[in-house]
């Protein structure tokens, strides 16, 4: 008779184990613990909504603690809602500069403000999940083995948080700043191919040009936020800002909208629309991402190729100083317009 063998489970994790064993066989349950947890933070905050951007800004805000005791909680939400409200204003802007169509009508200070409360559906979902989504304590996990959300999990924090955030935003009225902030939220992790990791994603109708230019913004700003080097999803691979870039520009065209990251090149580093259009396409990876398949073959490109590259090299070195200044400080006047004091959000 084959006996079990026991090896591996002398080394087994047994919180990670556990978590995921639990999640998977309760995940209805799990899901319905979150959706009560939501629904006890929405009692307050139906309360306490004002009208308006400037309201939903602040109270946002407020959530992902501004000046109280939860700050050290959100401190990473914040600083990267800071940074997608910062990429994403530069992207808006350059794209107004360049006089891009899907530029038409877009108001920067808007997407400054979508960046800000992208996330902010976060904040109602129970802090278990969140410890590890957050990777608070992260150090103390890795002790466990490394601490990351199961597929349950995933799932219910990515749905949720965008679905959350929705519905917090639809609080403040439903005027059409208000429903730019919808999209922004809503859809800042559709892919421009329409798919989200691999999958449809809903809408799934939405793809390319359909997709609002403002919700692609959004999605290109919070990728390059999120894969940038401190973030602790990384784990080390993008050693750099340029190397977060690279990576951007393997995505473009299947996962960003490949105007928005050309925009970002634009805004960064001193090179004209056209030359930065034409070297996203050049080095942009026919497959992108694709999902979380191929994240080891994207990771190797972004590096081996789009870095390699003597053009993006060259690019790399022409960083447009002043550009950000003045943008800079353009974006000072955009949080004092909202009340908020930029420094606080430690953007710099
Ligand atoms: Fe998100
Ligand atoms: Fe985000």
């Amino acid at each position: 008779m084959k006996s079990v063998d026991y090896t591996h489970h002398a080394r087994a994790k047994p919180l990670e184990g556990l978590a995921f064993r639990s999640a998977a066989r309760y995940e209805p349950a799990l899901e319905g613990l979150v959706r009560a947890f939501v629904s006890k933070g929405f009692i307050d905050e139906r309360e306490r909504a004002g009208k308006g951007i400037a309201d939903l800004v602040r109270s946002a805000m407020n959530r992902l603690g501004e000046g109280d005791v939860a700050r050290k909680r959100w401190q990473y939400t914040r600083t990267h809602s800071a940074e997608v409200a910062r990429f994403g204003f530069v992207i808006a802007r350059e794209a107004q500069e360049h006089g891009l169509a899907e530029a038409k009508g877009l108001d920067a200070a808007l997407v400054f403000a979508g960046g800000l409360i992208h996330d902010v559906g976060k904040t109602f979902i129970p802090t278990a999940i969140l410890v590890k989504e957050l990777g608070i304590d992260f150090y103390l996990f890795t002790a466990f083995g490394n601490a990351q959300l199961n597929a349950a999990e995933k799932r219910i924090m990515r749905e949720e948080h965008v679905s959350i955030g929705t519905r917090y935003v639809r609080l403040f009225g439903a005027g059409a700043h208000i429903r730019m902030m919808l999209d922004m939220v809503g859809l800042h992790h559709v892919m421009y191919n329409g798919m989200d990791s691999g999958v449809p994603s809903y809408p799934s109708l939405l793809r390319g040009v359909d997709l609002p230019f403002h919700a692609s913004i959004a999605k290109a700003a919070d990728f390059i936020s999120a894969v940038m080097p401190r973030h602790y999803r990384t784990n080390g691979f993008i050693s750099s800002i340029d190397g977060a870039l690279a990576y951007a520009v393997t995505a473009a065209g299947t996962e960003l909208n490949p105007a928005a990251v050309s925009c970002f090149i634009t805004g960064h580093y001193d090179i004209g629309y056209e030359r930065a259009k034409a070297l996203v396409a050049r080095l942009a990876h026919p497959m992108g991402q694709a999902g979380v398949s191929d994240i080891h073959d994207a990771r190797l490109y972004s590096k081996d190729v789009v870095r390699e590259d003597p053009e993006f090299k060259g690019l790399i070195a022409a960083k447009a100083a002043r550009k950000m200044l003045a943008y800079d400080s353009e974006m000072l006047e955009c949080a004092r317009g909202y009340g908020l004091d930029l420094s606080s959000l430690r953007v710099n």
